[in-house]
């Protein structure tokens, strides 16, 4: 019996510096908010520490230097990407007039109560939570580089002001928790599993760009031609 293997048209989305970004973000952060946690000090708590080989995990100057290194990671890609994207004048991702009303839209349609609009690189809903989390992660940036300052010998500020930057860090922390369970759970939603390659691979599938973010696909091809 012959079998024929079907290879479905591919089209790039994203370059290496997208993903680079992409990946530099999400694991920072994920260490951030483990290593942010250590601070408070959860684990010692919970006993987590007991856990052979976690003994680290309630060890302070650890887990700050853990916190300070990913922080510098975070702070790098994020300059990184605002540098490329103002340099490139790309800025597909900055949310426009109507992405509310487009976005409520897109969700009635996924759920089948409406007609999807026809969307172009990023969905509306996705330009709203690039908004949101791109914010969220710029309040705990500045809060955490002011808790730095306050950390070195030299820099006091009143216990006033560092208690209100103290409480914005940790407001800070639970928007983007908020944030990282909204992004993952738009992929509950079957519509939205082709864009899943594309952020390991920087392609998706050539019919589902077509048909899903049509304004987008016609422009690449119009550049094409
Ligand atoms: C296992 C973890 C994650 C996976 C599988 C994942 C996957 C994805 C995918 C598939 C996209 C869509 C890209 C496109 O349109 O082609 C995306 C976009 C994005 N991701 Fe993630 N992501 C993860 C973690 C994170 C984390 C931790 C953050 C931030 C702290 C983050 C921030 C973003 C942002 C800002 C966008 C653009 C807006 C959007 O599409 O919602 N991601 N991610
Ligand atoms: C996703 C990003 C981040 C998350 C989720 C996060 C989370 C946390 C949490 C939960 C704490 C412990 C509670 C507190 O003291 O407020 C903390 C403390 C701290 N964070 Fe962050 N943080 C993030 C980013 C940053 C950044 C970018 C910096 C520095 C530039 C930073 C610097 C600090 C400092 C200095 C402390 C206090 C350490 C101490 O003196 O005990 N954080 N963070």
């Amino acid at each position: 019996m012959t079998e024929k293997i079907i290879r479905k048209k591919k089209i790039t989305r994203h370059g290496f510096s997208v993903l680079f970004v992409h990946w530099a973000v999400a694991i920072s952060t994920f260490v951030l908010i483990f290593s942010g946690f250590a601070q408070m000090p959860l684990y010692k708590r919970y006993m987590l520490d007991r856990v052979p080989g976690l003994s680290w995990v309630s060890d302070y100057s650890v887990t700050l230097s853990i916190h300070y290194w990913a922080a510098a990671l975070l702070i790098f890609a994020m300059v990184y990407h605002i540098v490329f994207h103002s340099m490139r004048r790309d800025f597909d991702m900055v949310p426009r007039r109507g992405d509310i009303r487009e976005s409520v839209q897109i969700i009635m349609a996924v759920l089948g109560w409406a007609k999807e609009p026809e969307n172009d690189k990023y969905l509306a809903e996705q330009r709203l939570a690039y908004l949101f989390i791109g914010f969220t992660l710029l309040i705990l940036v500045v809060t955490g580089i002011i808790k730095v300052l306050k950390n070195l010998p030299y820099i006091n500020f009143s216990e006033g002001f560092m208690l209100w930057i103290t409480q914005f860090h940790n407001l800070g922390t639970i928007l983007i928790i908020i944030g990282i369970v909204v992004h993952l759970g738009a992929f509950i939603f079957r519509e939205n599993w082709p864009m899943l390659p594309g952020i390991f691979t920087g392609k998706i599938d050539m019919e589902y760009a077509k048909r899903r973010h049509s304004i987008w696909y016609d422009r690449v091809f119009a550049k094409k031609r």
